[in-house]
């Protein structure tokens, strides 16, 4: 058994999604599992002309792949039942191929009326928060403690372990390295672990781990409540020709410049080896391509000049692949 790890290394929304899509399509996946987080997040797919948007549900089930919720989410019950009806209704067989990690655990009513309150992170509202703390409360329910779950439950360690010992596994993270609860910028965080680490608590341990995919964005954006956009219009361009609005709550992103130090930082604390950078065009349509390294704006007059800073800056990161990929091919 090994296992390939798709991490995102800015804050979210780099476009994993469209990077598992890819990386199914080519790949001889046997499992395609999300191993942290919970329906806060939303991966948008284009698959056969369609969009999808997917919260909970790992897009190997685009592909025929055992798509399994790990040990290390969160769970919101009727979220669930209503992505499989979503699929379905969108052609997409899911019979079979579905599974949840029984001890996943479970988002309550109560996590959902809790979280609805905050203002101070601004999050999701989808109550992760709440159901993490439960969670290392010891007072949490879990997806076996849940009648309606009992045909979708799994065992990770009879799975990978015992019944098919020659399994593939694609990891699919949720959230990214800038809203890790112990790497990002705390207390404007998610509540779980996003980095790649936190895929071997799915019963993969770390030395079966093989690729470390690591998916960024020409620049950042960020959805929350600490202020992160810097004043200036390019910011707004950025946000409307990149079209970013979140998945999960409809919110405008903050836009920002890639900070390039953070990016190395976030290819070292993941062990990344193979990098895609998305939506390289979004710069290339305004005319624009600047980062900030060492808190001082860079500015380049082509993508060409811009993508020969980025690849020469990381050089010492020995990386096996990058890739730019653009935002107007949506798959
Ligand atoms: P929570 O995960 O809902 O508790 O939200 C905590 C912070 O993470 C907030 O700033 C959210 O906007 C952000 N966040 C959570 N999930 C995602 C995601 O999938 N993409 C981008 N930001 C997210
Ligand atoms: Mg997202």
């Amino acid at each position: 058994m090994f296992a390939d790890i798709i991490v995102d290394l800015q804050y979210g929304d780099c476009g994993k999604g469209k990077v598992t899509h890819a990386l199914c399509k080519r790949g001889n996946y046997t499992h395609v599992i999300r191993y942290n987080g919970g329906c806060n997040a939303g991966h948008t797919i284009f698959h056969n002309g369609h969009k999808f948007v997917t919260h909970h549900i790992p897009a190997g089930v685009f592909f025929n792949i055992k798509s399994i919720i790990g040990s290390g989410c969160v769970l919101n019950v009727s979220q669930f039942f209503k992505e499989i009806k979503e699929l379905e209704d969108g052609g997409i067989k899911t019979e079979g191929l579905i599974y949840v990690a029984k001890n996943a655990h479970i988002i309550t009513q109560d996590h959902l009326d809790e979280d609805g309150k905050d203002t101070a992170i601004g999050t999701t509202k989808r109550g992760n928060g709440p159901a993490y703390r439960d969670k290392y409360d010891r007072k949490g329910l879990r997806a076996k403690d849940i009648p309606e779950l009992r045909p979708y439950l799994i065992d990770l360690y009879e799975e990978l372990h015992i019944k098919n010992k020659d399994s593939i596994v694609l990891f699919e993270g949720a959230q990214g390295f800038g809203l890790d609860i112990d790497w990002g910028d705390y207390p404007y965080v998610t509540s779980s672990n996003c980095i790649s680490a936190a895929a071997c608590m799915n019963a993969v341990p770390p030395r079966n781990i093989r690729h470390i995919w690591g998916v960024a964005k020409a620049y950042e954006t960020y959805v929350g409540a600490k202020e992160f956009q810097p004043k200036g219009e390019i910011f707004n361009k950025i946000q409307e020709v990149g079209e970013e609005y979140g998945a999960t709550t409809g919110r405008k992103r903050q836009v920002n410049w890639m900070d390039i130090n953070f990016l190395k930082k976030a290819i070292q604390i993941n062990g990344v080896t193979h990098l895609v950078f998305n939506k390289m065009d979004v710069l290339t349509e305004i005319e624009s391509w600047s980062l900030v390294e060492n808190d001082t704006m860079k500015r380049f007059d082509s993508e060409k000049g811009f993508t020969e800073f980025i690849l020469k800056y990381l050089v010492p990161q020995r990386l096996h692949q990058v890739h730019f990929s653009r935002h107007k091919d949506k798959i």
